[in-house]
């Protein structure tokens, strides 16, 4: 497959490995076994584009508050995201009260989600939608909100309780890599235990760089979906750090993903400030043939038609969405014209 970037670093001929194919069928894939995720997740998700905007008094637009949720879903489905197959609609850290309540549970900013989580998953479902939400491993989140180390259980079956259904479980504040390793685990049987299905989106592999090598089966037995490298960012430079990431490990994670987990190289950016078109073309390109799941971080209130055009794609988004869930890889490196 050609890209459409000059850039002679980046330019891989893709393709699909037949033996690696064969040996898979035999083996078979040991992935999380809740159902979920058979092919890649698709949806929405708030951070790349709107980060911790706590700010609700000057950018009422912008803040992260269940009107922004709200407005989201609300075109989602009038926009034809949802046809297209994008159903998660995802909060991301930022949407936590400072404190536990008195029972030691989560709940949201009352200013900012005024109706609270589980009102925000009634409406999201009425919409045919699912909702996706987000907590840490450790002892806060990354911008410093409760984390769930010491309360696993309590905060799965509060989730479960409001109807949650995805959990993007960061890995900040984690004091060793055996505590993140216990408590991804730990949070996938908590998860298991509520009895609701909800897919699992971990960030376990990132936060053992530098110093650790993933153990992959472990991963993919406990996670839906796993964060192997860096956040990305509304640039050309950070896609293509994800892109040379990928292809220099390809041979620990291409064999990994399948039916029920995936490798995560972060969200799509399309639609932002960042990225020529062509770059943006390259993103769905790649996103799409590394059965990575397509999460959205962008504003559907103001994209441009020709961005919604290209995530909208039909026959990008089979390739992603191709039920044998084979990640293609990087086949040759050179030059394109
Ligand atoms: C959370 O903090 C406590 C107290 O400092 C510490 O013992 C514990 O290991 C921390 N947990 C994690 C996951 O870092
Ligand atoms: C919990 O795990 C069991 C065994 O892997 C599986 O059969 C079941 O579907 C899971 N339930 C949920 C709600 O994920
Ligand atoms: C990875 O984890 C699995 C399951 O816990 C274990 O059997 C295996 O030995 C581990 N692999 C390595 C290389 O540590």
């Amino acid at each position: 497959m050609k890209l459409l970037s000059r850039d002679p670093r980046l330019i891989c001929e893709l393709a699909f490995r037949p033996l690696a194919l064969v040996f898979w069928s035999i083996l078979g894939a040991k992935a999380l076994n809740n159902g979920l995720a058979r092919t890649p997740t698709m949806g929405w998700l708030h951070w790349e584009r709107f980060m911790c905007n706590l700010d609700c008094q000057e950018e009422p637009d912008a803040c992260i508050s269940e009107q922004l949720f709200m407005q989201m879903a609300e075109l989602m489905v009038s926009d034809g995201w949802k046809d297209a197959g994008y159903e998660y609609l995802c909060i991301d850290d930022c949407w936590m009260a400072p404190e536990r309540d008195s029972k030691g549970r989560l709940q949201a900013d009352p200013q900012r989600f005024p109706n609270g989580i589980q009102h925000l998953a009634n409406y999201v479902h009425s919409k045919g939608l699912k909702l996706g939400i987000y907590a840490d491993v450790g002892n806060k989140t990354c911008a410093g909100f409760p984390g769930s180390f010491g309360y696993y259980d309590t905060d799965a079956q509060t989730f479960a309780d409001w109807g949650v259904d995805l959990l993007k479980f960061d890995g900040c504040h984690c004091d060793s890599v055996t505590s993140l390793a216990d408590g991804y685990k730990y949070m996938s049987l908590a998860l298991n235990r509520t009895g609701r299905s909800i897919v699992y989106s971990c960030e376990w592999p990132l936060y053992l760089k530098p110093f650790h090598k993933p153990n992959y089966t472990d991963i993919q037995y406990y996670c839906n979906h796993w964060r192997n490298f860096d956040d990305v960012y509304d640039s050309w430079e950070s896609i293509k750090n994800i892109l040379a990431w990928t292809t220099t490990n390809q041979k620990e994670i291409v064999d990994v993903a399948g039916p029920g987990g995936w490798n995560d190289p972060d969200m799509l950016v399309i639609g932002n400030f960042g990225l020529s078109w062509d770059q943006q073309v390259t993103q769905m390109a790649l996103w799409a043939i590394m059965a990575a799941p397509l999460l959205m971080s962008n504003d559907l209130r103001q994209i441009s038609p020709q961005a919604k055009a290209l995530l909208q794609n039909k026959d990008v988004i089979a390739v992603n969405q191709d039920p044998l869930g084979k990640q293609g890889y990087c086949f040759r490196k050179g030059f394109s014209m």
